[in-house]
C-alpha cells in the first residue's frame, strides 16, 4: 500500500472480533514505529505489546469508565500497544522542560508511524488517550518513573471506513502568514 493510501485509509476502528493479531504484521508495524524521528534521537519510549488474554482484559478495563460509553468497544480488542514514556512530574517538568515537551512529539510521531504501517498491512487500529494511568502502570508492571502516554488498539473486525469530517484545506493551511 502506498503512503497516500495508508494515510487516507487509516481511521479509528471501534469494532473488533477479538481474534489474535497476525504476529508478523504487528512486528512490521512496530519495526516501522522504531524508525521514527525523535528529538536529539533520544527515542524516549518503549512499545509494550499486550496480547495475553488476561492482561488484555485488564488493559481494556483501564480504558473504560463504569456507566460511560467511552471506549466500551475495547472489551473486544485482542491486542494493545502501550507507548510508554517518562512520567511527567512537576520537578521534572521544571528541570528538563524542553526535553519533556519533545517526549510528547516523539511518542505521537511513533504512534502515527505505527498506525500507518499497521493500516498498510490491513490491521485495524484506534489510538486511545483516555485511560487510567495508574491501572495501566500496575497491569504492565511499569517502573515508578514511567507511564503509558498513549495506547493503540490493534486487531480486525470488519469496521468499515467512515468518512470523517476534516477541516477544509483553506481553513487549516496558509502560506507565509497565519
Ligand atoms: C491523542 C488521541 C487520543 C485519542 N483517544 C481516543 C480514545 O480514548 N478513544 C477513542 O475511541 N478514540 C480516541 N482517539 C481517536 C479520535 O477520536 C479520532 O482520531 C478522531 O475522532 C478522528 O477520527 P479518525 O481517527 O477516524 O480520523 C484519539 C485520538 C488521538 C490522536
Amino acid at each position: 500500500m502506498k503512503l497516500e493510501e495508508a494515510i487516507k485509509n487509516r481511521f479509528s476502528a471501534r469494532v473488533y472480533d477479538g481474534k489474535e493479531v497476525d504476529k508478523e504484521k504487528l512486528a512490521y508495524a512496530l519495526e516501522l514505529a522504531r524508525q521514527s524521528p525523535s528529538a536529539r534521537n533520544i527515542q524516549p519510549y518503549k512499545f509494550v505489546v499486550c496480547n495475553e488474554p488476561e492482561l488484555v482484559k485488564e488493559v481494556a478495563l483501564a480504558t473504560q469508565t463504569p456507566g460511560a460509553k467511552i471506549n466500551r468497544y475495547t472489551r473486544n480488542v485482542p491486542c494493545f500497544v502501550a507507548f510508554v514514556g517518562e512520567k511527567v512530574g512537576l520537578a521534572k517538568t521544571l528541570l528538563k522542560k524542553a526535553h519533556i515537551h519533545y517526549d510528547d512529539f516523539d511518542i505521537g510521531i511513533a504512534v502515527q508511524s505505527f498506525c500507518l504501517a499497521a493500516t498498510s498491512v490491513g490491521l485495524d487500529i484506534c489510538i486511545i488517550g483516555w485511560f487510567s494511568r495508574k491501572k495501566l502502570a500496575k497491569a504492565l508492571a511499569l517502573p515508578r518513573n514511567k507511564e503509558v502516554r498513549l495506547l493503540v488498539a490493534v486487531g480486525n473486525g470488519g469496521a468499515q471506513y467512515k468518512e470523517r469530517k476534516k477541516k477544509d484545506f483553506d481553513e487549516i493551511v496558509s502560506y507565509n502568514k497565519f
